[in-house]
């Protein structure tokens, strides 16, 4: 039985994905790997096309129209991204190649920043993206790496964060949403109370931006980065958002050209903010499509998105929780539509072959959180991640399939 919500229409929106009309293995394209990356609309299609076949040019240097063209199209992408994530300034959004660039741009910065006696804390559900880098930044500085505990249904142990947080703690690192649980964190009151204790707080939005609407001021975060193609946009494009004092304070990341003032051999000065951290032609065309995919999440609205997504995140768990031996990690009471499922015995693997060859994409394995699987003493999970194109007829048969995959299995 599907159900569904009237004010979403659904059926005209996977019009604009031509990829939903695939067949794999002679099904029907089932995606349900949106948390691995996005499908994209042919809207943002069309302006990378438009790009490359009307006005390509490298962007900041020419004094042709063609040149101007692209400058004004990538700087406009900026001030949308400025617009949607309400950031203060629009030199205050910084262009990278994804959400890993961004973070290893501030943990390199801070390096010099460090001192032995000093902590960071970094909370147990996060992306092997969101924890090296604090290694090796620990390891620069000496800084000690702290984490702060999970609990069982795959929320944070916030009374053992304010226990870690001391005059000590300089930065803090957490998932907005989790890649693996869906978890949706409380960042305002994990912000709050880092501010308290002077540290600043870098939030990884790349599972949160295409489920939620993010406002960073209004979540008063320190840093907040993303990757567009987990909304829609291409791969290779990101985006690292700080408050200037501190984008200001952190040295560059890179040197190269377009992140230089002047130049001489004897000291080299560095642009203004965002181009300190831009060195080298950037990723224009993916830029430019990171705008449009936002102005297309923006047309149907995230309220609406988030709405029908967690419609489905209900009906699908209801049905897979009926299935014997079903074991879902992540139960917290706000998430975004990802399950992360083991049934019995049975390696996520096996399960993960058996849907592609009906057609359903799912990942397996432990999803670059291996503290998560060593946490519940899993080898991996299967993880279906849904997206507003999804469906319910969608769900009804990835359910069917994962009882086959049971039998065939057991
Ligand atoms: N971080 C992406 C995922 O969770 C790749 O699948």
């Amino acid at each position: 039985m599907t159900t569904s919500n009237s004010s979403f229409d659904v059926n005209r929106i996977r019009l604009d994905f031509p990829i939903l009309k695939r067949q794999i293995n002679g099904q029907p394209l089932i995606y349900f790997d949106n948390a691995a990356t996005s499908q994209k609309p042919q809207q943002v299609i069309d302006a990378m096309v438009d790009y490359y076949q009307n006005y390509n040019a490298n962007i900041h240097r020419g004094v042709h129209a063609l040149s101007q063209e692209a400058t004004d199209a990538y700087e406009k992408a900026r001030q949308t991204l400025q617009v949607h994530f309400n950031v203060p300034k629009s030199n205050e959004v910084i262009f990278t190649s994804g959400t890993t660039h961004a973070i290893n741009i501030v943990a390199s910065g801070y390096t010099n920043f460090l001192k032995a006696s000093d902590e960071i804390l970094v909370s147990a559900m996060e992306h092997h993206s969101n924890i090296v880098p604090w290694q090796m930044l620990c390891e620069r500085s000496g800084a000690k790496l702290l984490v702060i505990p999970m609990k069982t249904d795959g929320t944070l142990d916030m009374m053992a964060y304010s226990n870690l947080l001391s005059s000590q703690t300089k930065l803090v690192f957490v998932n907005h949403v989790s890649n693996t649980l869906g978890t949706i964190n409380p960042i305002r009151e994990i912000v709050d109370s880092a501010h308290q204790f002077g540290a600043s707080v870098l939030v990884d939005g790349a599972q949160a931006c295409s489920h939620l609407k993010v406002d960073v001021q209004a979540l008063d975060v320190d840093f907040y980065v993303a990757s567009a193609h987990k909304m829609c946009g291409p791969t290779g494009v990101g985006m690292l958002y700080g408050k200037t004092a501190l984008l200001e304070k952190l040295p560059p990341y890179q040197g190269g050209g377009e992140m230089i003032s002047e130049v001489t051999f004897e000291r080299t000065t560095y642009a203004e903010l965002p181009h300190k951290f831009e060195a080298g032609t950037p990723n224009i065309c993916g830029g430019i499509a990171f705008g449009a995919a936002v102005d297309y999440l923006n047309k149907i609205g995230l309220d609406q998105i988030a709405k029908y997504e967690n419609d489905l995140l209900e009906y699908a768990t209801s049905a897979l929780s009926e299935i014997d031996g079903l074991t879902i990690y992540g139960n917290a009471k706000r998430k975004t539509a990802v399950i992360s499922f083991n049934v019995a015995n049975i390696h996520p693997y096996d399960v993960g072959v058996i849907l592609d060859k009906m057609g359903i994409a799912v990942r397996t394995g432990q999803h670059c959180t291996q503290p998560i699987m060593d946490y519940f003493g899993i080898p991996g999970t299967v993880r279906a991640s849904f997206a507003f194109y999804n469906t319910y007829e969608e769900i009804d048969s990835f359910v069917v399939a994962v009882k086959k995959a049971v039998l065939m299995l057991t």
